[in-house]
């Protein structure tokens, strides 16, 4: 008995030894084979996450072929604003915006750049409260804002075929945003809001230096060759820019565009070339000359309390004198919002 039952024990932990020595072969074997592997195609290891942090934006421009007519008419009413929809189209029913910018003069590279206001994402954000309106607002009431403003003309109506257009375009380019990257397809740069109040003078002189050679001493611009409607460098004010109830014509969120993306081929928002304080200046300084008026300004935000620090019109639910809101210094309102009514403001 006893000897039987010591080769028992003898054969079972020889068994043991040998399924462990195998795992043990085994695992090795497994990792060795990655780390080969890895050598060789590290792509194979690129997890979901790292490839949706290089996701980029959908270029129409690659797509001819494969869009709809809608999605295509959409494009050309965004990019070719002036012979789409403004002063220079055919027909004259068809015109809608009231100067030569183009939409993507502001929402650049299509609506998809990062930090100029793109749209990549946006038929999920709406509809978004609205303060200018203080209700619930549409994307085809956030456009016509634009068509107002920006574009200085009328609204289009919301069945309208060039509404459903645009809107149709922006769907396209939502299609496919990742979940993580969703924040980063909104809005502008950030900015620290300087504690100083706009420096006329400092801005003058770094738009010589920095933006007239494509904007224009004068800040008119230049056409492009063929003389159409639309713009090469687009003009930063007078008749045919932005008018004065336009996003743009509030310094800080003239400041958030102008510091990711001007000067133009070089800023970017994760590399600008102009500090806050620079972008600040130049925004004061564009802004600083005649425009277009909108008819009923004293109608934005019923709520005065929601009006951003920076809108240059009033009234307002403070007594900061009117040249402050356009210019600053802005913290000493954003901290009145605060310790009085606990509203956060960041523009
Ligand atoms: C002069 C510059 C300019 C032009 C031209 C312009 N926009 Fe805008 N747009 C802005 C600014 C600035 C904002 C953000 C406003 C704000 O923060 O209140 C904005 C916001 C928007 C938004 C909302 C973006 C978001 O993320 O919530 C949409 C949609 C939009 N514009 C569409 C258009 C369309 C369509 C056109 C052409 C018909 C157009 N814009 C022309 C400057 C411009
Ligand atoms: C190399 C030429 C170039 C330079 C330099 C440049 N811009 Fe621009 N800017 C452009 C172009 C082009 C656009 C329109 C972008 C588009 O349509 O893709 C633009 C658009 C703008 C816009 C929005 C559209 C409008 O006209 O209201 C503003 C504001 C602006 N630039 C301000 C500035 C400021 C301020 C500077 C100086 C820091 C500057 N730019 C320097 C070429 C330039």
């Amino acid at each position: 008995m006893y000897n039987d039952h010591g080769q028992i024990e003898f054969y079972s932990l020889a068994r043991k030894l040998f399924y462990l020595f195998s795992a043990f072969l085994l695992l090795i074997i497994a990792l060795s084979s990655t780390v080969l592997l890895l050598r060789s195609n590290p792509e194979l290891f690129t997890t979901a996450t790292t490839s949706a942090e290089n996701w980029n934006p959908k270029n129409i421009e690659e797509y001819e072929g494969t869009v709809s007519d809608q999605i295509k008419e959409g494009y050309f009413l965004i990019s070719q604003s002036p012979d789409a929809m403004g002063p220079t189209a055919k027909n004259i029913k068809h015109r809608f915006t009231g100067n030569n910018l183009t939409c993507t003069n502001c929402h650049l590279d299509r609506g998809t750049r990062i930090g100029a206001a793109p749209w990549v994402g946006i038929t999920e954000r709406f509809p978004q409260f609205d303060g200018r309106s203080n209700k619930q607002g549409s994307l085809e009431s956030r456009i016509n804002g634009c068509m107002e403003r920006s574009m200085n003309g009328k609204k289009l109506a919301d069945d309208s075929r060039q509404m459903k257009a645009m809107i149709a375009y922006m769907g396209w380019l939502s299609e496919d945003i990742p979940e993580i990257r969703k924040k980063d397809f909104e809005g502008f740069a950030k900015l620290q809001i300087p504690d100083t109040a706009v420096d006329l003078n400092k801005g003058a002189l770094l738009y010589t230096q920095q933006c007239a050679v494509c904007h224009g001493a004068n800040g008119q611009g230049q056409r492009l060759p063929n003389q159409s409607g639309r713009y090469q460098y687009p003009p930063v004010w007078g008749s045919d820019s932005y008018n004065n109830g336009a996003g743009m014509h509030r310094v800080l969120t003239a400041a958030q565009f102008i510091k990711g993306n001007m000067p133009f081929g070089i800023a970017t928002a994760a590399n600008p070339v102009l500090t806050d304080e620079e972008a600040f200046n130049l925004a004061g300084y564009i802004n600083s000359f005649d425009r277009p008026t909108i008819s009923n300004p004293q109608l934005d935000y019923p709520n005065k309390k929601l009006k951003p620090v920076s809108t240059p019109y009033g009234p307002w639910a403070d007594t900061f004198p009117p040249i402050q809101h356009k210019y600053g210094p802005f913290p000493p309102i954003v901290a009145y919002y605060r310790d009085r009514y606990k509203i956060s403001k960041t523009k």
